[in-house]
């Protein structure tokens, strides 16, 4: 890796500022606050227990929400704080600010091998805004500064590029922990030049959100397995009909174009063949967003190119799981980014499930490396129990996207270079 990760640095007695992302799904049951899903808490252990041992004294930084400055109680870090100490095995600290005098107190008593939690950046408006003398006030309690935050690397922020900034120019070392490496070896390194047959698996609702993707891996990909919602803006520009399936009729040039580029490089672009239809009705229920919720009638395959004008498509069919399987078990490098249909309905999951069965089997039985993309994906293959059966699961969701994008992500761009 051509910047600088925790292996290269002495951190011994150091106060090393560790920015990490613990924007985790909370929720609310009896007046208590429960974290539903604690992967991206459980996979900066390794970076901590590796500064505990190593005498640190390690404070850590992390946004939850977009309080957007605001104090916003339902947005606090301190149940963070309680999960990281049962997992950790050692106390952790929690204050309930990041900067200030409190901060400062705190720090200046702590030992080698204490841990301390800071209260959510994002209380203060000049996080996001990467406010320079806010950076330098939650820089004053940093000698060194550790990013294991993948999933906000893509935030040019305070905390993720502020920070390393000043603790760089004082001359401290500002590298990449344990998780930040992985990330981006997976996401990065190992798709560079991957082993081939390289297959990509692409779903998701949107063309716009992907297309960037798509373009950049036509030029590496021997196969793309597209599915989700995005499908039909495919089907679209092939002069199908698509019901009430969702589309993007605006994007349908640049799906022709993806197409055109695809042809023109030898790249397989395979489209669903078949899908499972539905009739969407709307309910008087409303969703957690105040939308009305729809239920979904008349499931089934439909084998024709073709959606009628009452029905929608929501996931890949039988016919189309058969033959992105066969690509699946061929593949020596798989990456996975956004879900086949609609699969948090059990009458679309079917798709997406056994793809991650492919997936699994390619891993273990064909000594594929299996990588997935974060976000929605990641969800689904951890919701078919499939999570630790592939060799690589991100804990990004926008930041992988823009990792697979090319981009430069600037939380990654501030740390030094080797
Ligand atoms: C995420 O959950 O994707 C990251 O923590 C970044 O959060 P954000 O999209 O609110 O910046
Ligand atoms: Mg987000």
């Amino acid at each position: 890796m051509p910047k600088l990760t925790i292996r290269d640095a002495n951190f011994r007695g150091k106060r090393v500022f560790v920015r990490v992302d613990y924007n985790v799904p909370l929720e609310e049951k009896d007046g208590q606050i429960f974290i539903t899903d604690s992967t991206r808490i459980i996979e900066t252990l390794p970076t901590l227990r590796l500064l505990v041992e190593q005498g640190a004294k390690s404070i850590l930084a992390a946004h939850l929400g977009r309080p957007k400055g605001k104090r916003e109680p339902s947005m606090s870090l301190r149940p963070v704080a309680k999960d990281l100490a049962d997992r950790l095995g050692c106390t952790v600290a929690f204050v309930d600010d990041c900067i200030g005098e409190k901060v400062e107190k705190t720090v200046s008593i702590m030992k080698p091998g204490d841990v301390l939690l800071l209260e959510n950046v994002r209380y203060y408006d000049e996080e996001e805004a990467n406010d320079p003398g806010f950076a330098e006030r939650l820089a004053k309690v940093g000698d060194l500064y550790i990013n294991d935050a993948f999933g906000a690397a893509h935030r040019a922020h305070a905390s993720t590029e502020g920070v390393p900034r000043v603790i760089a120019k004082r001359g401290g070392q500002c590298a990449a922990g344990l998780l930040m490496e992985r990330e981006l070896k997976f996401l990065g390194e190992e798709l560079e030049n991957p082993a081939q047959p390289f297959v990509v698996l692409l779903g998701g609702a949107k063309v716009s959100d992907k297309i960037e993707v798509i373009d950049r891996l036509l030029e590496k990909a021997n196969s793309l397995l597209i599915g989700g919602a995005m499908a039909y803006t495919f089907r679209l520009a092939q002069g199908h009909k698509t019901g009430k399936s969702l589309v993007e009729p605006d994007k349908v040039e640049v799906a022709k174009a993806a197409l055109a580029k695809a042809k023109q490089r030898g790249v397989k672009f395979l489209l669903p063949t078949d899908d499972v239809i539905a009739v969407p009705t709307p309910t008087d229920k409303l969703d957690k967003k105040g939308k009305p919720v729809i239920e979904y009638q008349n499931a089934r395959v439909n084998s024709s190119l073709d959606c009628p004008d009452d029905a929608a498509g929501l996931d890949i069919g039988p016919a189309t799981v058969k033959a992105y399987t066969e690509e699946i078990l061929n593949a020596k490098t798989l990456l996975w980014n956004g879900p086949m249909g609609l699969f948090e309905n059990k009458q679309f999951a079917e798709g997406t499930f056994a793809l991650a069965r492919a997936v699994a089997e390619a891993t273990e039985k064909k000594g594929a490396t299996s990588i997935i993309g974060g976000g929605d994906s990641v969800k689904a293959v951890n919701q078919a129990k499939l999570g630790n059966r592939v060799t690589f699961m991100s804990t990004g969701g926008g930041a992988s996207l823009e990792l697979l994008e090319g981009k430069v992500l600037p939380g990654v761009a501030a740390l030094n270079d080797k």
